[in-house]
């Protein structure tokens, strides 16, 4: 053990550059896979070494928790349906939360390293960060796994109770730092906790990915901290890996829907959205039409892009698409998905759905790779987005979402909608594009749909 412990920081510095190789893997559909295994070997390193390192009292110990720990996550990633991956990904969040708070705590009660006071100040930033993620983060698993005890919270009290219990929480970190009081350091823990509650329960269901992303962000900075306290170079260049990682998707995620990172924590934005076009609703008219109109129109196209939104991921259609868009193929039609950054309800949500149905990616393009191409697109197939195809981001400088960059299927020649009724998405607004005169309906579960189209383009023989 001793004479491996001198090759530890050689063991750390691979382990960082594979997890910096991780995210790099990471940034593509066609070198995820990669990206995944650097990160498994990384933290085999950096576990292993960390195990060879430790004293022997309390290898058991380690053991022990490597044992469980691994037993939980095979488990977990066995059984867990791909739709249930953001309260998951949010549950994984709180662990790392609470981890920190139990190291602090330990640092605080085993060692002597308190008295300095740099590792004070590690301690008070490590320790609130991780309990504001922990309990934050418990919140959303509840939210997005929509237990009935994660409630949105509303009223006049909350933001002055947000306010009382974060100056609280650092008053008492400040008491603790210039004071060494360990029941400031709890009291401090405590409030923290409250806070990390209180902070996110007003935030609507719909916002809860970005919110997801952010404590991604914030577990990552809780365990840099703490890789300070334990001196651990490895917890630091993962913690800060994590933490910037989830701090720019997080900023992605809101330019992307033309919101600010404020907007979205203490903002209500559904709320708004629908109380400005109350009024505005006047009778217009819509075309509707059945899955074989549809499919003999996409049968007889040079080119169909399909535009998948949340209702695909709802209506678990994804294989359905797939089928769709191989006997076009078989029929001679070029077949592309456009993918805009927000659809659906979490980061790379419809590319994760056409992996899984083995959509090949080099059908699968991003919106600004696709957008110049839908002036001469024969047919737009939207299949349950609305948002990110709404051209009033676009044209309508009164509407919410206005300077939103979206999929502009309307100016393709044909569009086709399926969704099961006219009503609005997730921002709560009516959509221009349904509308249009070269705009189709065609209603229905997307799944359903999607099957009939199939048979409709084969002639019902495939
Ligand atoms: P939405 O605007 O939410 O629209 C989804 C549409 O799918 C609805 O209009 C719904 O209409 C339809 N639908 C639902 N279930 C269906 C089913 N079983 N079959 C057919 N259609 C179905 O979705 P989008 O266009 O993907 O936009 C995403 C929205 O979420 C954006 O506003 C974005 O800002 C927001 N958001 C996204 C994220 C991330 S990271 N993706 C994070 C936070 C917020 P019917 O009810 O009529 O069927």
């Amino acid at each position: 053990m001793q004479s491996f412990a001198q090759y530890a920081d050689w063991a750390y510095l691979i382990g960082a550059v594979l997890f910096i190789l991780t995210l790099r893997g990471l940034s593509g559909p066609k070198t995820a896979i990669m990206g995944n295994r650097y990160g498994m070997t990384g933290m085999a390193l950096a576990v292993l070494t960390t195990f060879f390192v430790a004293p022997s009292p309390v290898l058991g110990l380690i053991v022990g928790a490597m044992v469980a720990g691994g037993a939980i996550g095979i488990y977990r990633a066995k059984t867990v349906a791909m739709t249930h991956m953001p309260e998951t990904v949010a549950m994984m969040h709180s662990a790392v939360g609470l981890s920190a708070v139990c190291i602090a705590v330990a640092a605080v009660l085993h060692t002597g390293i308190h008295h300095d006071g740099v590792h004070r100040f590690e301690l008070f930033i490590g320790c609130f960060v991780g309990a504001i993620t922990f309990t934050a983060s418990v919140f959303a698993y509840g939210k997005l796994a929509a237990k009935k005890w994660a409630k949105t919270i509303k009223g006049g009290w909350v933001k002055p109770v947000q306010a009382g219990l974060f100056l609280a929480m650092l008053g008492f970190g400040v008491g603790y730092f210039t004071t060494e009081n360990l029941t400031d350091f709890y009291l401090m823990t405590a409030f923290a906790l409250a806070f990390g509650y209180v902070w996110i329960a007003p935030i609507g269901g719909g916002d809860m990915p970005v919110v997801v992303s952010l404590l991604n962000s914030f577990s990552g900075w809780a365990a840099a901290g703490i890789g300070f306290t334990l001196n651990n170079p490895m917890l630091i260049i993962a913690g800060s890996l994590v933490g910037s990682s989830g701090a720019i998707l997080s900023y992605v995620m809101c330019r992307a829907m033309n919101r600010s990172l404020l907007n979205v924590l203490f903002g209500g934005f559904g709320a708004t959205a629908a109380v400005e076009e109350e009024g505005d609703k006047k009778e217009k008219n819509y075309r509707s039409g059945s899955a074989e109109d549809a499919a003999f129109l996409m049968s007889n196209a040079d080119s169909v892009v399909i535009v998948p939104g949340y209702g695909l991921a709802q209506a678990r259609a994804q294989n359905a698409v797939k089928e769709l868009a191989t006997v076009l193929k078989e029929k001679g039609v070029t077949v592309r998905y456009a993918i805009h950054p927000v659809a659906g309800r979490m980061p790379g949500h419809m590319n994760v759905l056409l992996a899984e149905a083995d959509v090949p990616y080099d059908d699968v393009k991003e919106m600004d790779e696709i957008n110049s191409d839908f002036a001469s697109t024969d047919v737009v197939l939207v299949i349950g987005a609305n948002d990110v195809v709404n051209p009033a981001a676009k044209d309508n400088p009164a509407s919410p979402i206005y300077g939103m960059p979206i999929i502009e299927a309307h100016r393709a020649r044909t569009v086709m909608v399926i969704k099961r009724s006219m009503a609005t998405g997730y921002a709560g607004l009516d959509n221009d594009l349904f509308y249009l005169d070269k705009t189709m309906m065609v209603f229905g579960d997307a799944k359903k749909v999607l099957e009939d189209m199939v048979k409709g383009v084969t002639g019902g023989g495939h």
